[in-house]
C-alpha cells in the first residue's frame, strides 16, 4: 500500500474486544493471565503494550523496516542504539550532530569506555580517515541542524559495510516521507517522535528502525532491560500525528520552499541554507535521495543584533527550540540549540552570531511570510 495508507492504517486493526477503530489507550501496567504462562501475548506493559505495539508495528511499515522499538525521548533511542556497543569500541559521528546527541556521547557515554570521533561526513575521505581498528558504528545525521548540510547515505552505507560497520542515521529532520535511509543502505534509523511524526507539539518520544534480526532482537532485550519505553497515551498521540504525516510533510515542504526562495531573494539576507533551493551546494544530491525538502531553513541576518531584532519584532512565528509541528517556530541556535558548542567550532560549522533557524510551519504561507517580511523591515 502507498504511504498514506499505511500511515493510516498499519498496526490499527480495529479493536478486537470492542470493534473501536481507533487504537485504545492501554492504561494498564499488567495484563490478567489465563493459567501459569497463558497469555493474550502481553504480561507487563514495560516488555509491551498493544497501543506501544500498534505505533511500533506503524512506524516500522512508515520507514520500510521490519522492526521499530519505541521510547520515551529521542536520546533514550540514541542512547538504547548505543547500548548495542560494548565498551573499548569507536564511533564515527558527524561533527554537527544534534547537541544532545553530543552531550550523549561526550559526557555519558565516554565514562562507559566508549570513544567518539566526529568528522565532516559530507566528507568521505574524512569519514573513511577517522575509522580505526576499534569502529563499530558511523552515526550521521542528514540534513544537519541547523546549516541543511547533506551526507550522501548510500555512499556512507558502502563506506560503513566494507569496513565490516554499521551505519545509524538520525532521520528527524525529514521523516520516512521524504527519506528512508534502511532502503538507501543504513542499518539503523533513529527519530526523535517529539518532531515531524508527532507533529502537534504535544508529546516527546523516539524510535529505532531496524531490519537486521539479530540486531532487533538484542534492541528489544535492551527497550525491556533498562525501561526507557514510550508510555500508551505519548504512543497513542504519535499513533495520530502521523496519520496526517503525509499530508503535513507535503505542506512543510511547500510552505518551505515558498519561505526559502522570500528569503533568498530578499536584500537583508546574505545566505539561506535550504536544500531546496538550487543554490545549495548539494541540492543535486539532495535531490537523489531525498523526494521533498521539508521545512527546515536558517538564514544569515548579519549580525547578532539584526537576529534579535528579527526574534522579537515577529509575531505569527514562536520564538522557541523544538521544530517539526504544525506551527512555525524561530530560534537563534548560537544561543538556544548551539549554545554548548564553543563559539570556534560553531564558526567552523556555520553557525554565526546572525544566523536564523526556522521550522516553517503549515499556516497560509502568505502569513509567515508577511510576518518575516515586517520583522525583516526592522533590521
Ligand atoms: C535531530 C534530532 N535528533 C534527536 C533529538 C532528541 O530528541 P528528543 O528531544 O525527543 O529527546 C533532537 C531534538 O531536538 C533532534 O533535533
Amino acid at each position: 500500500m502507498g504511504f498514506a495508507t499505511n500511515a493510516i492504517h498499519v498496526g490499527q486493526e480495529a479493536d478486537s474486544a470492542t470493534g473501536a477503530i481507533i487504537v485504545p489507550i492501554y492504561q494498564t501496567s499488567t495484563f490478567v493471565q489465563e493459567e501459569l504462562g497463558k497469555h493474550k501475548g502481553y504480561e507487563y506493559a514495560r516488555t509491551s503494550n498493544p497501543t506501544r505495539t500498534a505505533l511500533e508495528r506503524n512506524l516500522a511499515a512508515l520507514e520500510g523496516a521490519l522492526f521499530c522499538f519505541a521510547f520515551a525521548s529521542g536520546m533514550a533511542a540514541t542512547n538504547c542504539l548505543m547500548s548495542l556497543l560494548k565498551s573499548g569500541d569507536h564511533v564515527v559521528a558527524g561533527r554537527n550532530l544534534y547537541g544532545g546527541s553530543f552531550r550523549l556521547f561526550e559526557r555519558v557515554l565516554s565514562d562507559f569506555g566508549l570513544t567518539f570521533t566526529y568528522a565532516n561526513t559530507c566528507r568521505l575521505e574524512e569519514v573513511e580517515q577517522a575509522i580505526r581498528p576499534n569502529t563499530r558504528m558511523l552515526f550521521i545525521e542528514t540534513p544537519t541542524n541547523p546549516v541543511m548540510e547533506i551526507t550522501d547515505i548510500a555512499a556512507t552505507g558502502y563506506l560503513a559495510h566494507s569496513h565490516g560497520l554499521w551505519l545509524a542515521v538520525d532521520n528527524t529532520f525529514m521523516s520516512p516521507y521524504f527519506q528512508r535511509p534502511l532502503a538507501l543502505g543504513a542499518d539503523f534509523v533513529v527519530h526523535s517522535t517529539t518532531k515531524y511524526l508527532n507533529g502537534h507539539s504535544d508529546g516527546v518520544g523516539g524510535a529505532i528502525m531496524a531490519n537486521d534480526g539479530a540486531s532487533a532482537e538484542r534492541l528489544r532485550f535492551l527497550q525491556n532491560a533498562a525501561g526507557a519505553i514510550l508510555g500508551p497515551f505519548d504512543s497513542w498521540l504519535v499513533l495520530r500525528g502521523v496519520k496526517t504525516l503525509a499530508l503535513r510533510m507535503e505542506e512543510h515542504n511547500r510552505n518551505g520552499m515558498a519561505v526559502a526562495k522570500f528569503l533568498h531573494r530578499h536584500p537583508r539576507i546574505s545566505m539561506v541554507h535550504y536544500p531546496g533551493l538550487p543554490s545549495h551546494p548539494q541540492h543535486e544530491l539532495a535531490r537523489r535521495q531525498m523526494t521533498g525538502f521539508g521545512g527546515m531553513i536558517s538564514f544569515e541576518t548579519g549580525s547578532l543584533e539584526n537576529a534579535r531584532t528579527v526574534l522579537k519584532s515577529v509575531r505569527l512565528c514562536s520564538l522557541a527550540e523544538s521544530l517539526g509541528g504544525v506551527e512555525t517556530l524561530i530560534s537563534h541556535p548560537a544561543s538556544m540549540t548551539h549554545a554548548s558548542v564553543p563559539p570556534q567550532h560553531r564558526n567552523l560549522l556555520g553557525i554565526t552570531d546572525g544566523l536564523v533557524r526556522i521550522s516553517v510551519g503549515i499556516e497560509e504561507v502568505e502569513d509567515i511570510i508577511a510576518d518575516l517580511d515586517q520583522a525583516l523591515e526592522r533590521i
